[in-house]
């Protein structure tokens, strides 16, 4: 690995960010689009506004003792503002949304290890290389295409040293969306996303927030297999795929209480009952 020094620019100043490449596809594009107004909206961090303790337990214990992170996806920075406090590691957050690494950016502003921490906005390239690495919450279903899908586990995965380890959540088809993935196989929902044809298990809706404004999603939703199916193609040794929580992601992110319970509820459940699916992959 490069020294901090090599690689880390300063937080605050443009060479922290790089503006988005070229994109894959229209479909991509109108998913930056919506996540632009999913956290311009305050939406995104309302209802999602921490991670549980729990979670973020579970994590670390997973990752172990790594040296450097990448949180892919990493939003405005629910995993990786709690990592900058419980470990010693350094942090590279990815996004393709500017405007949740900007909100990142200003939590960071004042923070005394923002020194330990690198963004990078669109351009993979961008990354260095590191010994652990997280996905969570469903970045990975929000990629058109499943060979994107493939080709971005596989960029994910070049980079990750030999020993490393590399955690994904999704959301779990036998909890989510039953009725979009439904009224699609028989024909009768959306057959395309933004001009992009959807797959088997891809799904497309709107959802409009408080202040008026809609969000075109698109979903693929990942079941047990298909998501270890996913990790193994794309190279991946999957040691354990099992339920990330019973109840809603914000249940657990608002109420101490429903996070405690729950931690205990979804050691014992099967992972087809988890709310989402959690893996944990060697390279
Ligand atoms: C449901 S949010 C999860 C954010 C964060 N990991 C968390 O737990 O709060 C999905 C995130 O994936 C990002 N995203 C969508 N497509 C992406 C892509 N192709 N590459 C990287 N991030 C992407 C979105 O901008 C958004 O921040």
């Amino acid at each position: 690995m490069t020294s901090q020094a090599d690689y880390m620019p300063p937080l605050g100043t443009d060479s922290a960010f790089t503006s988005r490449d070229s994109s894959n596809g229209r479909a991509a594009d109108a998913m930056v689009e919506t996540y632009k107004k999913y956290y311009t909206s305050g939406l995104y961090d309302s209802r999602y506004p921490d991670v549980s303790p729990f979670a973020l337990e579970r994590v670390l214990k997973d990752l172990g003792d790594c040296r450097r992170i990448l949180d892919f996806g990493c939003g405005s920075g629910r995993y990786l503002m709690r990592m900058l406090e419980h470990t010693d590691a350094e942090l590279i957050g990815f996004d393709v949304c500017a405007v949740a690494l900007e909100k990142l950016r200003q939590r960071l502003e004042n923070h005394p290890q923002r020194h330990r921490v690198r963004l990078v906005c669109g351009d993979f390239n961008e990354c260095p290389d590191y010994d652990g690495a997280v996905s969570m919450f469903g970045v990975l279903s929000h990629i058109p295409t499943r060979a994107t899908r493939l080709a971005t586990l596989r960029g994910i995965r070049s980079r990750l040293q030999p020993n490393g380890r590399f955690i994904a959540s999704v959301p779990n088809g036998m909890r989510r969306y039953h009725k979009e993935n439904l009224l699609r196989r028989i024909g009768l929902g959306p057959s395309h996303f933004e001009g992009t044809p959807l797959e088997t298990n891809d799904i497309a809706y709107s959802r409009v927030t408080d202040d008026g404004a809609r969000l075109d999603l698109y979903y693929h939703v990942y079941f047990s297999g298909t998501f270890r199916r996913d990790l193994t193609d794309a190279g991946f040794s999957v040691q354990k795929l099992e339920a990330e929580s019973l109840v809603t992601e914000t249940t657990i992110s608002h109420s101490l209480r429903w996070a405690v319970l729950d931690d205990a509820a979804r050691r014992v459940i099967p992972a087809m009952a988890g709310y989402g699916l959690y893996a944990v992959s060697a390279r």
